[in-house]
């Protein structure tokens, strides 16, 4: 049966690598129908948008595309076509294959590992404050489920895909709440999956470890800060973005495409390198389940590069379509048609667990103050709620001697009660906190669960 896949070819060199991509999966049998879509420059011009909703609803409705580059305009305001799609659609994961290839010079060789970042929280969800005129915040915010998402579908992936071992990216030796949470989860999913390996690294360290010996790690999973880093990372040490593909993973669809852009500077000229693009669309059959199609285009693209066919950015001087010729010869097409089972389906239709507590206590507030003349004199006893500490980015300067460090105008004062209360305590608190001269600028409710704290502690407590 046809699968039906939106194809947004794009602009500057997106057609041409398109028509490439186009001829090698059809010598390879593919079993897929093209549906043309436009974004990027010519939406532009013809609708006044990047992204008409024609396209996303053609998205949605096949649950797959494979993107060309698209030019975002210099000014004038256009929203970039990615950020668009990605966001509209809710596309959760970034999934992207760094992978060794013959005639690629790298230091490296053997690489083959496959990074999944999570899309959408973390940094990334943009929630940023201005405290003081000295100090700005930037919530990082880590969901149960958002991680559930990513990490389930990386091993569904990882299981489809043969791949042995999972390892998990995180500095929860540091952020032991959001971190510490994306590792529990984790731990949690990988029960799942008994027959692959699961371990975790710390986010240095696995950098450290990627540039020395890459060829270890297998399947990486990061939030999305670490993932953003990390997966460029993994690209360099393949040969660069020029060759670098990937996929952005929803709910409901999915769109796979190259990270290089348009390059404007060659377009036309029938030059371009489609590797990228091409790897894009292994993924985008390695998730539609379609293993063994996506497996025959590999090893063409392999045996054409290591035969030294080349487009001319790898030192080559063969022409993007005398490229994909090469490649089509050599692919074995495949007859039978695979289950063609989306391997994104599980993850699709995972009802994400969410924690419930027998007991989930208001039992404090850390009320942050804007103080410019250094250690503010905070009441010590308001109401039920005792002053236990205050720290300054992070470090305890009060009770005891106030260590010897650069303070900034931005105290976090922790009260905390003996038992439970309820929230008109807080606000009678940092009406107490007001009305004493302090200037506070924001709250933080402070909780107990079934018993324990589930605050965090400042350095030098
Ligand atoms: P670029 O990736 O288009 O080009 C950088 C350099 O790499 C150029 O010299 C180009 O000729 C070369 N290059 C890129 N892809 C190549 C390929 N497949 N084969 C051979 N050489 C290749 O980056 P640039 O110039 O910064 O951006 C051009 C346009 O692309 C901009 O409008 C940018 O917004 C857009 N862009 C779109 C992306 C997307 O749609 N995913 C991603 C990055 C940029």
């Amino acid at each position: 049966m046809l699968r039906k896949v939106t194809l947004i070819e794009g602009d500057g060199i997106g057609p041409e690598i398109s028509e490439a991509v186009k001829h090698v999966f059809a010598a390879a049998n593919v079993p897929v129908e093209w549906e043309p879509a436009i974004a990027g420059l010519a939406a532009i011009e013809q609708y006044g948008t990047g992204v008409t909703q024609d396209t996303l609803d053609a998205i949605k409705r096949n649950g797959l595309a494979l993107k060309g580059p698209t030019t975002t305009p210099v000014g004038g305001g256009h929203k970039s076509v990615n950020v668009t799609i990605r966001k509209s659609l809710e596309l959760y994961a970034n999934v992207r294959l760094a992978k060794s290839m013959p005639a690629i010079e790298t230091r490296y060789s053997n690489v083959d590992v496959l990074v999944f970042r999570e899309n959408v929280e973390d940094t990334y969800a943009g929630v940023e404050h201005w405290q003081t005129a000295n100090v700005a915040q930037c919530l990082k915010l880590i969901t149960r489920q958002g991680s559930e998402a990513l990490i389930r579908y990386a091993f569904d992936q990882a299981q489809t895909l043969g791949r042995k071992r999972v390892t998990c990216v995180h500095k929860a030796n540091i952020h032991k709440i959001t971190d510490g949470l994306w590792l529990d989860v984790f731990r949690e999913v990988a029960k799942d999956f008994p027959d692959i390996q699961s371990d975790d690294i710390i986010v240095d360290n696995c950098c450290m470890q990627l540039v020395s010996r890459p060829e270890q790690f297998d399947v990486l999973v990061l939030p999305n800060l670490y993932g953003d880093i990390v997966s460029d990372l993994c690209a360099g040490i393949v040969g660069g973005l020029g060759v670098a593909p990937g996929g952005n993973i929803g709910h409901d669809c999915a769109v796979f495409e190259a990270v290089h852009g348009s390059a404007p500077d060659i377009a036309g000229k029938g030059v371009a390198n489609p590797t990228a693009l091409l790897l894009s669309g292994i993924q985008m059959l390695q998730y539609m389940g379609l293993v063994a199609h996506a497996n025959a285009i590999m090893t063409a693209l392999i045996d054409t590069l290591a035969a030294g066919i080349k487009t001319r950015d790898l030192g080559g001087m063969a022409s993007t379509m005398e490229f994909a010729a090469a490649i089509s010869e050599r692919v074995q097409p495949i007859q039978h048609e695979a289950t063609g089972i989306m391997a994104g389906s599980s993850a699709q239709t995972t009802h994400h667990s969410v924690a419930s507590h027998a007991t989930w206590e208001l039992r404090g507030a850390d009320v942050f103050v804007n103080a410019a003349n250094g250690l503010p004199k905070m009441p010590e006893q308001v109401g039920p709620f005792t002053l236990k500490l205050i720290s300054n980015r992070g470090t305890k300067v009060w009770p005891g001697k106030t260590p010897d460090i650069l303070l900034v105008d931005h105290y976090r004062c922790r009260y905390v009660a003996e038992s439970t209360i309820s929230r008109s305590d807080v606000r009678a608190l940092v009406a107490a906190i007001e009305d004493a001269g302090f200037e506070w600028m924001h709250v933080e409710l402070l909780h107990h669960a079934d018993g324990e704290a589930k605050y965090s502690k400042a350095q030098g407590e």
